[in-house]
């Protein structure tokens, strides 16, 4: 049961180096499948997810092997299974994305129902929809799904809501599909854009990643390449706002400031200097106090729920009220409670939060729900006067790439400590 231990109230200042985008790199990794070559993959953030990846494609029968820093060398060509054992898969959601890829590589899959961050009910049937277009038939038991696809084609497939999921999902079955697949209403983040230039590098033929309709044209194989994964935009976001949230001035680098575009204008709004550079950002948020301002999360380019917590707690310390929509997840409020614990005073009336501004939040101890729930009590934690411990931080520690290293290289006064397990606690 490792925590943080953050004493809080010190401006954060210096450079931070954004690490690979997780978000991408957990579509890109189950990807390598459609390879019939070696993949050298770099900007691969140090996270958990990934590591959880990597375990299981090498059960698989891949060959996974770190070159240097953060390179890292996949071959798939000798993959045996595909099957994805249970227990590590149930450890992260992008585990879902081998019934895409061994789907793609093999017409068969057998993946166990993934896990995740629990933010309301997470439905696959958008990814279901879109496999069963594609000629696969699709069973759901024990705990598994199976796919059976013996020649995939082609299809015309409008999803019903606009899934990040469920858009790399059937991307990576119809890449190797008989004909032309259209895909509409589909997602729009920058890790699908990622995903499909990746695959392009494989040389499949994909068009419009980054608009509503994305078009493939299925190609008969696919081969190695050398890929570099953008940098993550919700971590960069979340420096961004922990910079400002301590009244601190920092310059972010690895950024491409177009995809923070939703984050920097709700920042700038509320007071915050925002410079964008090239490939760097820098927040100074040097002033007396921060103005309220309305936040609603919606799919991109709106603000992404992945920073809504993050957001709230920075809108928190702002003069006046500010009301927070969560426009995506059914439950994205759960670290509220652990925020009140801190003195914020916020009340929530189901996917609305209302926001009263208090001058200073105090440090106490709190648990971190989920990932991004964890990252915004860490920035509660550096602006909060006092002592924060924060519980559970192995949610963090999936999405953040050396977390504390690179919060104590900004000045933070945070450590991560282990403690010894107390056992079963009585829960009442
Ligand atoms: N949805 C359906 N049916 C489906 C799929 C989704 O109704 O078949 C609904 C969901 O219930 C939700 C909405 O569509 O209300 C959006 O879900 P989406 O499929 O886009 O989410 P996801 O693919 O499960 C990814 C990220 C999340 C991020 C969301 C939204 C990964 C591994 N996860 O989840 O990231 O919040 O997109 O941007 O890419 C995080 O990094 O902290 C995180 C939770």
């Amino acid at each position: 049961m490792d925590k943080y231990v953050i004493n809080g109230g010190k401006p954060l200042y210096g450079e931070v180096t954004v690490s690979g985008a997780k978000n991408a790199a957990v579509a890109i990794i189950p990807a390598t499948i459609l390879a019939q070559g070696p993949c050298l993959l770099e900007n691969i953030p140090e996270i958990s997810d990934v590591g959880h990846l990597f375990e299981i494609l090498t059960m698989m029968g891949a060959t996974v092997r770190p070159v240097s820093g953060t390179s890292v060398f996949i071959d798939t060509s000798d993959l045996s299974s595909h099957k994805v054992p249970e227990d590590l898969a149930r450890q992260l959601r992008a585990s879902y994305y081998f019934l895409g890829a061994l789907m793609g590589r093999f017409g068969e899959a057998d993946v166990p129902l993934p896990g995740g961050c629990d933010l309301g009910v997470r439905p696959i049937d958008q990814h279901i929809k879109g496999f069963e277009a594609l000629g696969a038939s699709v069973n759901i038991g024990h705990g598994y799904v199976g796919i059976k696809a013996e020649n995939p084609v082609g299809s015309h497939i409008y999803f019903d809501v606009v899934s990040v999921g469920a858009t790399i999902n059937v991307m990576l079955a119809a890449v190797r599909a008989k004909g032309l697949t259209i895909l509409e209403n589909v997602a729009k983040e920058p890790h699908i854009v990622d995903l499909a230039n990746f695959l392009n590098s494989l040389g499949a033929d994909i068009r419009g990643a980054g608009t509503d309709v994305i078009k493939i044209h299925g190609a008969e194989q696919l081969h190695g390449t050398n890929y570099s994964i953008i940098p993550d935009q919700i971590e960069a976001g979340t420096y961004m706002v922990a910079a400002a949230a301590t009244k601190g001035n920092v310059l972010i680098r690895n950024v491409i400031p177009k995809h923070m575009e939703a984050i920097t204008e709700k920042l700038v709004k509320t007071g915050v200097s925002v410079v964008e550079y090239d490939d760097a950002i820098r927040v100074s948020g040097e002033t007396d106090s921060f103005q309220h301002v309305n936040v609603k999360t919606m799919p991109y380019p709106g603000f992404p729920t992945d920073m809504q917590p993050q957001m709230t707690t920075f809108l928190s310390l702002a003069e006046g009220t500010s009301i927070v929509t969560e426009g995506v997840w059914d439950n994205r409020f759960k670290y509220i409670s652990e925020l009140c614990r801190m003195g914020a005073s916020i009340s929530v009336d189901g996917k609305v939060a209302v926001v009263q501004g208090v001058p200073a939040l105090s440090g106490a101890s709190v648990r971190a729900a989920d990932l991004r729930a964890g990252a915004a009590l860490v920035i509660a934690g550096l602006a909060a006067n006092g002592k924060t411990e924060i519980e559970e931080i192995h949610h963090i520690e999936r999405g953040y790439t050396n977390l504390v290293e690179k919060l104590r290289s900004l000045g933070a006064d945070i450590e991560r400590i282990s403690v010894p397990d107390a056992g079963p606690a009585c829960t009442g």
